[in-house]
């Protein structure tokens, strides 16, 4: 199984120009690299950017029809993106999407034949008030509903509080969670299943290789260190 390197570039950058020399940079950085690289560009720039997986940020819950302003994953897989990212915290917090909201994307995105890069994580209030384990519980439980094979499910461990903040979670916190997570997936799950747990929150080059030696990371969602080419090389060739 090889470690999953994904970049999510968020709303950047503003061109398309920009978009194409960031993305041909990576490319050529990462020949023969030894990790699955996917890169999560904005959905206009999907279309342009060939030569790497693409992921991308949010998908709705239905295949088509009158709902303006939406993005299906049959569209996303027609035009070949492989990946899609759902439940990143930022959707949770400012598009005001629920734990069921998530589980239709969830669903819809099997569907679709999308592999799915799933965020769950804590906020620092409910870190604070010592109920991590009981929230990763709850967005795993829903957002998983009715999900019976874990396959083409990536789960990407995010607090809330280390997302572009500078404020990494450490290493031996990391760890406590991913190995919650793990037991929690097999206990919920069929056994035996190779679910990858990736770790998410101001990941850069210094301290990426820590996550996946010592934290036991299967891969790293980097959002701001991924619009720098050199940077994000940097961290692939350190989960290598
Ligand atoms: P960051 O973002 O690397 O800028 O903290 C991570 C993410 O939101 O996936």
């Amino acid at each position: 199984m090889q470690n999953l390197i994904v970049a999510n570039w968020k709303m950047n950058p503003v061109s398309l120009e920009e978009a194409k020399n960031i993305f041909e940079q990576i490319k050529s950085g990462t020949e023969g690299a030894n990790a699955e690289v996917v890169i999560c560009p904005p959905f206009v720039y999907l279309a342009e950017l060939k030569g790497l997986t693409l992921g991308a940020q949010d998908i709705f819950y239905e295949e088509k029809g009158a709902f303006t302003g939406e993005v299906s994953g049959e569209m996303l897989k027609n035009l070949g993106v492989e990946y899609v990212i759902i439940g990143h915290s930022e959707r949770r917090k400012y598009f005001s999407e629920t734990d069921e909201i998530i589980n239709e994307k969830m669903k819809k995105a099997l569907e679709s034949g999308l592999k799915v890069i799933f965020c769950i994580g804590e906020t620092s209030g409910e870190r604070d008030a010592g109920k991590k384990n009981e929230v990763l519980e709850r967005q795993i439980k829903k957002g998983l509903a009715g999900v019976e094979n874990l396959e083409n499910i990536n789960v990407a461990y995010e607090p809330v509080w280390a997302i572009g903040t500078g404020n990494n979670c450490s290493v031996e916190e990391t760890k406590e969670s991913i190995d919650f997570i793990k037991k929690f997936l097999a206990l919920s799950h069929v056994e035996g299943v190779d679910t990858r747990i990736l770790y998410g929150g101001s990941v850069k080059s210094e301290n990426s290789g820590e996550y996946i030696k010592d934290a036991k990371a299967n891969g790293l969602l980097v959002g701001g260190a991924s619009l720098n080419a050199e940077e994000f090389v940097k961290i692939i060739k350190s989960a290598e």
